[in-house]
C-alpha cells in the first residue's frame, strides 16, 4: 500500500500511535497527521510529548499543564478541527491521584506523602507511562474522532508498550500486603513488629530510618484503596491499544540504528497482535533522475571566472555531489528493507530531509505535501 492508504488511516482509525527511535520525526509527523486529519473533516487531538519549543509555540502550546489548545488549521473542513496538548507528566500523575482518591483526606494524605513524591518523581517523569495514562483520559471523553499519540524517546522501545502495566505491577497487592503486615491496619503506628517480615522491616528501618518506613507504610495504606482503579485503567489502556480502531505507525529515518528499532517495533507489534498500520521513513536524502548534477547548472556561470577559481568551484561541487550521492546510495537498502515490511497491505511513505528543521505550520505543511502528494494545497 502506498501513502494514499495513510489518508484512509486518518479517516478510519480512532487512535494512531507514532512509535520509533528518538529524533526520527515522531513529534513532527504526529502534528502533520493531526493537521491533515482536521482537513479531512475529523475532530482530532494530537497528544504530543516533547515538541521543540518553537514548534510548541507554533501550535500555541504553553510550557506547563495539560492544557488543550485549538490549532488554527488552514483549510480544515468545517466539521473538522485540531486540538493539541503537550503532556505535563507531573500534572498528569497528580490529576490521576485526585481522581482515584476516594475522598479529600485520602487525597491530601497521598499528595503530601514523601514516598508519593519520590514515586511520582520516578513515575511522573516516566513519560511513557503518563502518555498512556493521558491517552485513556482523552479517548474516554469521546470528544474526538481521532487521537494521534506522539510517543517519548525511549531507550528500550518495549518500555512504551509495557508502560500501562508498570504501575499496576508496582502496586501489586502482594507488595502492598507485605508492607502492611507488620502493622495492625487499624492501629498502624507504634505497634510491636511481629514475624519474619517484622525482622525484615526492622532491618529496613535501620537502613532507611523509621521515619521513612512509616511514610512508606502510610503511602501503601493510602494507595491500597486505589489499587483497583489503577488496575482498571491499565486494562482499559491495554484495550485501547488492542482495539482494531487503533493503528501503530512506525517512524524511522534511513539510518541503520533507527531501522533496527523499527524492525524491533514491527516484531513486537506483530507478536502482540496490535494493528501495524504502516511505516514512515523520514529525513530521506532523495535521489533520482530528477536530481541534477550541480556542475551542469554551474557550468555556464563559471565561464566568466578565472580558470583556477572555476576549477576550485567545480571540484568542490563534485565532492559535495559525490557525498550526497553516496549517502543516498547507503540509504537505498535501508529504505528497501522498510518497504518490504510494508508490502503488500501496509502504508509506506517517505519524506525527504527538508532544508530546515520543522518549526512552524509552514514547515508542517511542507511535510504534509510529501505525505499526501495528491492533496491540493489548502
Ligand atoms: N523531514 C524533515 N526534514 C527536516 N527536518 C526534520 C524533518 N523531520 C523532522 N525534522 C526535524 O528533526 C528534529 C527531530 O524531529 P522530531 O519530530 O522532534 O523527532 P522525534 O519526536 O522522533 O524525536 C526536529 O528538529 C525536526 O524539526
Ligand atoms: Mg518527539
Amino acid at each position: 500500500m502506498t501513502a494514499s492508504g495513510l489518508a484512509d488511516l486518518l479517516l478510519e482509525r480512532r487512535v494512531i500511535v507514532c512509535v520509533g527511535s528518538g529524533g526520527v520525526g515522531k513529534t513532527t509527523l504526529a502534528a502533520s497527521l493531526g493537521i491533515e486529519a482536521a482537513r479531512l473533516g475529523r475532530r482530532v487531538l494530537v497528544l504530543t510529548i516533547d515538541p521543540a519549543r518553537r514548534l510548541a509555540d507554533a501550535l500555541g502550546l504553553p510550557s506547563f499543564g495539560n492544557e488543550v489548545r485549538r490549532v488554527d488549521v488552514r483549510g480544515a473542513l468545517p466539521e473538522g478541527h485540531l486540538d493539541a496538548m503537550m503532556l505535563d507528566t507531573r500534572a498528569t500523575f497528580d490529576d490521576l491521584i485526585r481522581r482515584l482518591a476516594p475522598d479529600e483526606v485520602r487525597r491530601r494524605e497521598i499528595l503530601e506523602n514523601q514516598v508519593y513524591r519520590l514515586v511520582s518523581d520516578s513515575f511522573g517523569s516516566s513519560q511513557e507511562y503518563m502518555a498512556t495514562e493521558k491517552l485513556y483520559d482523552v479517548v474516554a471523553t469521546g470528544r474526538y474522532d481521532l487521537v494521534v499519540l506522539d510517543t517519548p524517546p525511549v531507550k528500550n522501545a518495549l518500555e512504551f508498550l509495557d508502560a500501562p502495566g508498570r504501575l499496576a505491577r508496582f502496586l501489586d497487592r502482594r507488595i502492598v500486603k507485605w508492607f502492611l503486615t507488620p502493622y495492625d491496619e487499624n492501629r498502624v503506628f507504634g505497634r510491636v513488629l511481629i514475624g519474619t517480615s517484622g525482622v525484615v522491616f526492622r532491618l529496613l528501618g535501620v537502613i532507611f530510618g523509621r521515619e521513612f518506613l512509616g511514610e512508606l507504610s502510610r503511602f501503601f495504606i493510602a494507595f491500597r484503596d486505589m489499587y483497583d482503579g489503577f488496575r482498571e485503567r491499565h486494562e482499559a489502556v491495554t484495550r485501547i491499544f488492542e482495539d482494531q480502531a487503533t493503528a501503530f505507525l512506525v517512524v524511522s529515518a534511513p539510518t541503520e540504528a533507527s531501522v533496527d528499532v523499527a524492525t524491533f517495533f514491527r516484531e513486537e507489534l506483530l507478536a502482540r497482535r496490535l494493528v501495524l498500520g504502516g511505516f514512515l521513513v523520514n529525513q530521506v536524502h532523495g535521489w533520482g533522475p530528477e536530481v541534477e548534477d550541480p556542475a551542469d547548472i554551474l557550468e555556464p556561470l563559471l565561464t566568466n571566472l578565472p580558470e583556477d577559481r572555476a576549477r576550485r568551484v567545480r571540484s568542490r561541487c563534485a565532492v559535495a555531489y559525490g557525498r550526497t550521492k553516496a549517502v543516498a546510495a547507503r540509504e537505498g537498502p535501508l529504505r528497501e528493507r522498510i518497504r518490504r515490511y510494508a508490502h503488500p497491505d501496509r502504508v509506506y511513505a517517505e519524506i525527504p530531509l527538508l532544508p530546515e528543521p520543522v518549526r512552524d505550520l509552514e514547515g508542517l505543511d511542507a511535510v504534509i505535501r510529501h505525505l499526501f502528494p495528491a492533496h491540493p494545497d489548502p
